[in-house]
């Protein structure tokens, strides 16, 4: 291919490639959402095929059921479909008993997100902490408010709980007509449709969309009943004046979030949520590198290793690391440079995601995600990259941990090789460790609760060390930074017994309270308590 034939074939490649994930509660209906995308793609085509597979992981945690069915999980970690001439890639983020770091570090790899939220319940903790991670790279959202055939609140309230307790102006595109038993549908007001909600399983045909000529129109009426009619115009004119126009700007600054409703179980009002997502949602953008920003259509290949997971065949330490395409082509069996280490690394056996039947892709571009079958040289926040450049993305952190808990080794004899096991598990992202200043605890930092008891069973399995964890009095811990040294020696000096190091040698203090870490920060105004790290 001409260098210049190359570059029309990147740029139409990154133009039509949208890679995003899915935030939401456990139970707003991620799954399901994910099911209908899915069967659009035409990837699945049997409803009930991705919740069949979450039954069967439901009771333990991912990585459980990876020892039960090797490499499934590794292969759902990334969905891609092809939908009117686009490339979808859905990364997943694990909940429920999944909810670990990895959840908000995929979430540093995508250029957008899809916020489910359920209508009855209306927006949850889970989905407020993924927001905040979203806030950090301002990352364009959309909603899709779920189970409208359910009574569940208005969609005033619902607007009002998004933006008060996510501080997202929320811009509806459809609106809902009724809810629960009454629910009729949804007006389309960008098209002055109406679209009329079938339940899913009854056998009918999904009725025709209908077009009106604005809300006056008398046909409006006849359609959906007057009193419903009445409502819908009162409603709509009551958004007029308090609601916020779509604007695709701001919901390209991360400012504004279109809302869309309806019922994912039901099948019913997916497919514009899908269409509207592939017209708006952002092509892969540029990522920042330490020393400057990289633009996809940048024709050196380059890219970040974002999450590792461990194949878990005790006898080979495999481990897949996933790469997010930043720039440039890669293509099976290209040689790229390991920028922490310097060296070259021949991407002979990755793993291209693909949707099914389509085997033989040898190619990704960027947005795409590969994984990289290695033995523990890649780590996360690691770049790859082609060229001389001495090239580091940035963004892609490690997440302070929300629980703590203390080692107790069973064996005091096995002390290396818990060394040994911690290293390793805390270089592919598995779960955190400090030390303390002072005395000889080591402590497990967690961003889901889980991942404790998937560690003790990791390191009983795949380094023959047994393993308690005790709770300790810890809430919270921040990395600490600061540009004046007298400050932060003084408060070091001060807090020794809440100083920790990480397994890099970072500085961070931990407080036994949010009411704590509040008090240091109005203390040492000087000083930077961070939530986060760069991995490299
Ligand atoms: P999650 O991945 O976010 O955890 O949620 P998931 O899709 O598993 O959905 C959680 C529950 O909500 C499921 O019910 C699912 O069927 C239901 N659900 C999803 N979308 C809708 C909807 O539009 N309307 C209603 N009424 N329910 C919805 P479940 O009882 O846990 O499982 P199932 O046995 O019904 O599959």
């Amino acid at each position: 291919m001409s260098d210049k034939a190359f570059a029309a074939t990147l740029r139409r490649e990154v133009e039509r490639r949208r890679t995003f994930g899915i935030i939401s509660h456990p139970d707003a209906g991620k799954t399901t959402l994910t099911e209908k995308l899915l069967l659009f793609g035409g990837v699945i085509h049997l409803a009930g095929a991705v919740k069949a597979k979450k039954a069967a992981r439901h009771a333990t945690s991912d990585w459980m059921a990876i020892e039960k069915e090797r490499g499934i999980s590794v292969t759902s970690s990334v969905m891609q479909f092809e939908y009117d001439g686009y490339e979808v890639n859905l990364l997943d983020t694990p909940g429920h008993q999944d909810f670990s770091e990895d959840t908000y570090r995929v979430l540093t790899a995508v250029d957008s997100a899809l916020m489910v939220i359920d209508s009855v319940k209306g927006v949850e903790t889970q989905t407020k902490k993924l927001m905040d991670v979203c806030r950090m790279r301002d990352t364009p959202i959309m909603t899709f408010v779920n189970k409208l055939d359910r009574d569940g609140r208005t969609p005033f309230e619902l607007l009002d709980d998004i933006e008060q307790n996510l501080g997202i102006e929320c811009a509806p595109m459809t609106w809902p007509i009724g809810m629960g038993k009454l629910f009729q549908g949804v007006y389309d007001l960008r098209r002055g449709m109406i679209r009329f909600f079938e339940s899913e399983g009854k056998g009918s045909r999904p009725r025709e969309a209908e077009v009106v000529k604005g809300l006056d129109d008398p046909k409006l009426d006849r359609l959906i009943g007057e009193s419903a009619a009445a409502e819908l115009r009162a409603e709509l004119e009551l958004l007029e004046g308090a609601g916020y126009p779509f604007d695709h700007e701001r919901y390209l600054a991360g400012k504004q979030t279109p809302v869309f409703f309806g019922s994912a179980v039901n099948n019913f009002g997916v497919r514009e949520l899908l269409e509207a997502f592939l017209q708006y949602a952002p092509a892969p953008r540029p990522r920042a590198a330490e020393s400057r920003e990289v633009l996809p259509t940048e024709e050196q290949f380059s890219g970040v290793i974002f999450k590792i997971q461990a194949n878990m065949d005790p006898a080979h330490r495999d481990r897949v690391a996933f790469l997010r395409v930043n720039s440039g082509r890669f293509s099976r069996g290209m040689k790229a440079r390991h920028q922490r280490t310097g060296k070259d690394m021949l991407l002979h056996n990755a793993i291209i995601f693909m949707a099914q039947d389509r085997s033989g892709v040898e190619e990704a571009w960027p947005g795409d995600i590969i994984g990289i079958p290695n033995h523990g040289t890649l780590r996360i926040g690691d770049t790859l990259c082609e060229g001389k450049e001495p090239l580091r993305y940035l963004g892609i952190p490690h997440f302070a941990p929300e629980h703590f808990r203390r080692v107790v080794l069973k064996n005091p004899f096995k002390a290396k090789q818990l060394d040994k096991g911690l290293e390793q598990l805390t270089e592919e992202g598995a779960i955190q460790f400090f030390r303390p200043a002072m005395g000889r605890d080591q402590i497990l930092g967690a961003v889901g609760a889980l991942q404790f008891d998937v560690i003790a069973a990791r390191l009983a399995a795949e380094y023959d060390v047994q393993i308690l964890t005790e709770p300790m009095g810890i809430a919270a811990v921040r990395w600490l930074a600061g540009d004046d040294a007298i400050v932060l020696e003084r408060l070091k000096r001060d807090n020794q017994s809440a100083m920790v190091t990480d397994s890099d040698g970072h500085l961070a203090m931990t407080f036994a309270s949010e009411w704590r870490l509040e008090k240091a920060q109005e203390d040492y105004p000087e000083v930077r308590f961070l939530t986060t790290r760069e991995c490299v």
